[in-house]
């Protein structure tokens, strides 16, 4: 672990040449990127040092990862942001033991990661962490869904993307052709103060390849349950069902 007084440093050093007046847009862009991952490291370090109070908890069957404010009751949730039960970043591991978990449950979290390094991490440490038997659902917005809408030029769905994913959004003047929405889809949250960007999308194929290519049995389509995942993810979402 880099020292946190090192950190400290490198946190003014971005604040006074975020402040200096000649910065060039890109190098502000990149010292913002760099400030967002700093504020998830100190994240990371500090719930790390909080694991050892948190060991009874351990003892659950279930595991919710990258869940945000949709704490699940009954699971450990585990998020690199307040209010999980564990806040760790999942990009390093998973701060659990072999073979201990019945039921792993991750809907819009994989695309927020970097592919193929911590993608291809996150699969394997889900696979080493369930038990024999043991599944994981995995949710994500639908790539190819997006893809074909766009081929087809399908106006009602772009409207309704628009209305449920971006109403709330400063960008909606960037929403010029069909392309954009593509595009939004793809890098959304690109130099957003709070949100993490897209890093990579995804369909059933590429799904079912990762997790195959890690050990998994069988992998196949999950039906939609309001009672585990997000209500407000059902509409153009891929879940799928993975089973060791
Ligand atoms: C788009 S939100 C989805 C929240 C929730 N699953 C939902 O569908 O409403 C993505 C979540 O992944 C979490 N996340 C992103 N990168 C992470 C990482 N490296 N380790 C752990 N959690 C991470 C974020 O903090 C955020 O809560």
């Amino acid at each position: 672990m880099a020292k946190m007084s090192k950190i400290r440093d490198l946190k003014d050093v971005l604040i006074k040449v975020l402040s200096s007046r000649d910065i060039t847009h890109g190098l502000a862009r990149a010292c913002r990127r760099l400030q967002k991952e700093i504020v998830l490291y100190e994240n990371h370090v500090k719930g790390k040092d909080e694991l050892a109070k948190l060991e009874l908890k351990f003892q659950t069957r279930k595991v919710q990862i990258g869940g945000g404010s949709h704490v699940l009751a009954g699971y450990l949730n585990i998020d690199i942001c307040p209010p999980a039960d564990v806040v760790f970043d999942i990009r390093e591991y998973i701060p659990l033991q072999d073979s201990t978990v019945d039921h792993i449950f991750s809907e819009h979290f994989l695309e927020h990661i970097d592919y193929p390094v911590s993608v291809k991490k996150f699969v394997s440490e889900c696979y080493r962490v369930l038990k024999q038997g043991g599944e994981l659902i995995l949710g994500v917005p639908d790539g190819e869904l997006i893809l074909n809408k766009y081929v087809e030029r399908d106006v009602d769905f772009y409207k309704k993307m628009i209305s449920k994913w971006y109403s709330k959004r400063s960008c909606l003047g960037d929403f010029n052709t069909y392309i954009d929405l593509v595009n939004y889809h793809f890098r959304d949250q690109d130099d957003d103060d709070i949100y993490t960007p897209h890093l990579w999308t995804y369909d059933f194929e590429k799904m079912e390849f990762l997790l195959k290519s890690v050990g998994f049995k069988t992998v196949g389509l999950w039906n939609f349950d309001e009672t585990i995942a997000n209500p407000k993810r059902e509409w153009a979402s891929l879940y799928v069902i993975a089973k060791k």
